[in-house]
């Protein structure tokens, strides 16, 4: 099949946020312990930091990461996880039915997040508790000294404030599987309350209220009206959660799950800017999609509860392959076109569980297929979003009626005149041949960077004893002149061209 793609100097989607290629540590299963933190792993730091996974991390990219929770946030206590680690208290986690043992707490997470050079992203408790722990975990972290908490933080070693930005506020408060579940009107007051005191506390912090669990919610939409209707003033994001399911092993229709990821962040623009016209308001709410990921594989298997309280079982441990990097490919193209109002993302989570980087305790670490998509776009994507026109052939699937055979994404940095182009063919049997048309940017562009993901079989994984199964590959299929780039897209792949 022929395909076009045309992008012009002047047509900026908006700047893209490079927190959209952010991540999620959950004490959930084996992110934190074996995952990222690990004491006597070979390639253990002095605090325990799994350095094999630290080096993933850079190497993936992430820009910001949320913790702790997820599901497991709504009945924690911050006060557990800080101090002398051998007085921090083993707790039930009621979430995952696990026990906690709080070796890793706040001031491990920031020190981890300081070694790997990312921005924390942290969420305070609404579910079993509010507004009046939020605001002391708040001054705990944030507040220079002088006062029994930042003090408190400075004997334990933390002289300077964390000055931590980024605030969730709760975490799927309307799902009745979650601690302390609310109405949207519960919420959306307590949310008010909790953003009131906390930015009396600090003034410079951003905060997200919680938005619908899915968009399968049946309270979808109206939940997003009710609680921005309480706390629209005092909140900057709403959050967005979507995980990919593929129920009938069709990857055609798995990949129009890129398209409801475009229609859901439209959607919820489209309510948080009706909240605004009530209120007569220019300001904006942006979105935080602060979890996303493909999950369905390990979903059913591993969620059931395990006896006897275990530390750290392993839960959700979904194995990615190839069609799984496409999606995950799709959905950063969908989010980096809607770079006006997602400022922030999350892949759901870092490691082992759902995660991009997996590991065994006591040994190896390895990127999943996934892992890929995700590195690329962090590493290429700098600058400005160029609004895609695109002109391609499209096919019907029962996620989307229509589903374009291209789905592309075009970020141009002004500062070093590089342009990257993210592509994904989602022909299953055609290479696609597309042409595409770089306006304004340079009337001589040569090219930096030319690869593809690509294999044979969509069920195609990595695993410890094939851990480069797929992954990218050079693709000597593409050829510039002057300002028009061609190329070969094989069918079912991920493609990115960096041109300057
Ligand atoms: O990421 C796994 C879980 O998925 C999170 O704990 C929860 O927020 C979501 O339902």
């Amino acid at each position: 099949i022929s395909t076009r793609l045309i992008v012009d100097r002047d047509f900026t989607v908006s700047n893209l946020d490079r927190r959209i290629f952010g991540s999620f540590v959950e004490h959930m299963g084996r992110c934190v312990y074996t995952g990222i933190y690990e004491p006597g792993h070979p390639t253990a730091d002095g605090q325990g930091f799994r350095r094999d996974v630290m080096a993933l991390s850079r190497e993936l990219g992430v820009s910001i990461v949320r913790y702790p929770g997820g599901n497991f946030l709504s009945g924690y206590n911050w006060e557990d996880g800080v101090g002398p680690k051998d007085q921090r208290p083993r707790r039930l986690d009621l979430a995952w039915f696990s026990t906690e043992t709080n070796q890793f707490g706040t001031n491990e997470f920031l020190d981890w997040c300081r070694a790997v050079g990312t921005e924390p992203m942290i969420s305070v408790n609404l579910g079993t508790r509010g507004p009046d722990e939020a605001r002391h975990f708040l001054e705990y972290c944030n507040h220079p000294t002088g006062t029994r908490l930042s003090d408190l933080r400075r004997e334990h070693g933390y002289e300077k404030p964390h000055d931590i930005k980024f605030w969730c506020l709760g975490n799927e408060m309307d799902g009745p599987w979650q601690i302390g579940q609310k109405t949207a009107d519960e919420y959306g007051r307590i949310a008010k309350e909790t953003a009131k005191l906390m930015r009396m506390v600090d003034p410079r912090v951003q905060l997200a209220a919680c938005g619908s669990s899915t968009h399968d919610m049946p309270t979808f939409g109206s939940w997003e009206d009710t609680v921005l209707g309480h706390c629209f003033d005092e909140v900057d994001f709403i959050s967005l959660h979507t995980y990919f399911e593929n129920p009938h092993d069709s990857t055609a229709e798995f990949l129009g799950n890129i398209e409801q990821t475009e229609l859901f962040i439209r959607e919820v623009a489209a309510v948080a800017d009706s909240v605004a016209a009530r209120k007569h308001s220019t300001k904006r709410i942006m979105l935080s999609v602060d979890e996303w990921n493909v999950w369905y594989k390990a979903r059913s298997i591993d969620h059931r509860r395990k006896p006897g309280w275990p530390e750290a079982p392993r839960l959700v441990e979904e194995v990615y392959n190839q069609e799984d990097a496409l999606a995950v490919g799709g959905a950063l193209i969908v989010m980096m076109n809607n770079a006006d109002r997602v400022k922030t993302a999350c892949l759901a989570q870092l490691a082992n569980v759902i995660g991009p980087i997996m590991t065994e305790p006591g040994g190896a670490a390895w990127r999943q297929t996934i892992f890929h998509p995700f590195a690329q776009a962090s590493r290429y994507a700098r600058g400005r979003v160029l609004r895609p026109i695109i002109h391609s052939p499209a096919y019907q699937a029962k996620t989307f009626p229509e589903i374009a055979y291209l789905c592309a994404s075009v970020v141009h940095d002004d500062e070093t005149g590089q342009t990257a182009i993210f592509a994904l063919n989602r022909h299953l049997s055609d290479t696609q041949e597309i042409s595409i048309e770089l306006r304004g940017l340079g009337d001589q562009q040569r090219l930096v960077d030319a690869s593809e993901l690509h294999h044979a079989d969509m069920k195609a994984s990595n695993t410890k004893a094939a851990p480069d199964n797929v992954a990218p590959q050079p693709n000597a299929n593409v050829q510039i002149d002057g300002h028009r780039v061609t190329a070969r897209l094989r069918p079912g792949s991920w493609n990115v061209i960096v041109t300057r």
